[in-house]
């Protein structure tokens, strides 16, 4: 393809865009599909000459696009947001356009100043204090998995890097009840053991109990074993707990374990100064992960990491091959050694792109204005009478249950509120996601999308109701 040819396909691309922005309320916000409809319709084997660009992008429109779930779409509430925007769209336009592998200073070096600055600005913006250093991450997954393997190198003396777990003894994580599966999965990869996993109680809050925490750190010592890291959550993923960072950093600092905090979707709230109550206590933390990927407008993958002790990374991270070796030596990042993998993508740009386009005032006006929507419905549909709100807004999250007076058994309530998920959600007009609040099925309602505003969530809600109320055994 040449440039001319380029060019006229990227109007025409850029076009497609703008009008699937305008028109994606006429989309299902789920993907109508069962598995395998699209595979079908895509060739068993590659094609042996090029094909016109016309032609793949007419697929695009006809196979794929039916196929997508809208996570742009002002009527999603599943899961957590994954945000995109137009002036992320359009700094990844540019990324990828620049093609640069950013692996170190010299292959890419205003990416890695860059990243630097944006992260510093992420930094102040979220209220984290001086000392803390960012860089960014592909996922929050990953920035646990380093905070994690820093942890197991800090408590050993940076002796396993050298000579393996073998015998090193054996190390503990803590973490609540409530927090997020990945790091169950960073223990397993950084060969902890699920087994050394601790899993401490929550309060009716959904957050950690710092006794509980410490009975376990004591009980391990005792045992001989070497509790080394903590995970706090800032806005767990079922109900939106938030873990108690002063209270669980005092226990860290007298038993010298890593405190690391998860605040991958509530961490963007913090541009709320209103919202600071939730680091009361950073001054504690050891590392600090949260995504601009999901709530802060920035296309996936960004993930903001920010730790206290660049030097512990970079120890625990370090490797440098002949080949790798570069002049500048010390007097410029090479980002290659803060985290797992040597490529990276140029991702400060399209957070750069972001911060600049809607300023502070503009971030924090979106994320205020769904924080006040979550809170506005929850009270309206505590009022409705046959509604329950099993889980309350903290931020932009609530879960709720349907919860019709004559219907008194447990096991029937939530087999009515599967029916109503699944019928909510194979209309098209919305789409929810659900969790267990002890023990109950409760549907998860989160707001978080750049473009909702008022008027789809009173319409989501108008459907939740008449479509519960018209369930079948209600
Ligand atoms: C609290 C929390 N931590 C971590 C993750 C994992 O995020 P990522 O997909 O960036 O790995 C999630 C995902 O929703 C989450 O809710």
């Amino acid at each position: 393809m040449d440039t001319e040819e380029f060019r006229r396909h990227a109007h025409a691309f850029v076009d497609w865009m703008a009008d699937y922005l305008d028109e994606i309320e006429s989309y299902p916000v789920k993907a109508q599909v069962e598995p395998g409809d699209i595979a079908k319709r895509l060739p068993g084997a590659p094609p042996e000459s090029g094909e016109p660009m016309e032609a793949i992008f007419r697929d695009f429109r006809e196979v794929i696009v039916p196929g997508m779930t809208h996570w742009q779409h002002p009527n999603f509430f599943a899961y957590f947001p994954a945000n995109s925007s137009p002036p992320s769209v359009l700094a990844e336009m540019l990324t990828a356009t620049l093609g640069a592998q950013c692996m170190i200073w010299q292959t890419s070096p205003a990416a890695a100043e860059l990243e630097g600055r944006v992260m510093e600005w992420l930094r102040q913006m979220i209220g984290l204090p001086e000392g803390f250093t960012g860089v960014i991450q592909d996922t929050a997954s990953t920035a646990t998995l380093c905070a994690i393997l820093c942890a197991r190198e800090r408590a050993s003396g940076f002796r396993t890097n050298e000579a393996g777990l073998d015998d090193a003894g054996v190390f503990t994580t803590y973490c609540s009840r409530e927090t997020h599966s990945s790091v169950e999965k960073d223990v397993k990869i950084a060969g902890l053991g699920r087994e050394n996993l601790r899993m401490i109680p929550t309060d009716d809050r959904f957050a950690m109990v710092p006794e509980a925490l410490e009975d376990a750190i004591e009980r391990d010592l005792a045992a001989g074993r070497t509790p080394t890291c903590v995970v706090a959550t800032l806005g767990t993923t079922g109900a939106s707990g938030v873990d108690p960072l002063a209270a669980i950093g005092e226990i860290c600092g007298r038993h010298r374990v890593w405190l690391h905090v998860d605040a991958a979707w509530a961490g963007t709230a913090l541009i709320l100064p209103e919202q600071r109550w939730m680091i009361e206590g950073i001054e504690h933390a050891d590392s600090f992960v949260f995504n601009p990927h999901k709530w802060m407008l920035t296309n996936f993958d960004c993930s903001a990491y920010f730790v206290r002790d660049v030097g512990a990374l970079l120890r625990t991270f370090e490797i440098l091959p002949e080949y790798l070796k570069t002049a500048e030596g010390d007097r410029v990042d090479n980002y290659r050694d803060w985290g797992i993998p040597l490529g990276r993508r140029f991702r400060a740009l399209k957070l750069w792109f972001v911060i600049r386009s809607y300023g502070l005032a503009g971030l924090r006006a979106i994320i205020r204005g769904h924080i006040d929507m979550a809170r506005a419905l929850a009270r309206e549909m505590a009022d409705a009478g046959d509604f329950e709100i099993l889980a309350p807004p903290t931020l932009s999250l609530f879960c709720f249950r349907f919860r019709p007076p004559a219907v008194t058994d447990p096991a029937e309530i939530d087999r009515l509120n599967q029916a109503l998920l699944e019928r909510l959600n194979a209309s098209g007009a919305l789409y929810l996601t659900h969790t267990r609040i002890r023990e109950a099925y409760a549907i998860r309602f989160c707001i978080g999308q750049a473009g909702t505003a008022q008027r789809p969530v009173d319409a989501a809600w108008r459907r939740i109701r008449d479509t519960a109320r018209a369930l079948p055994g209600r």
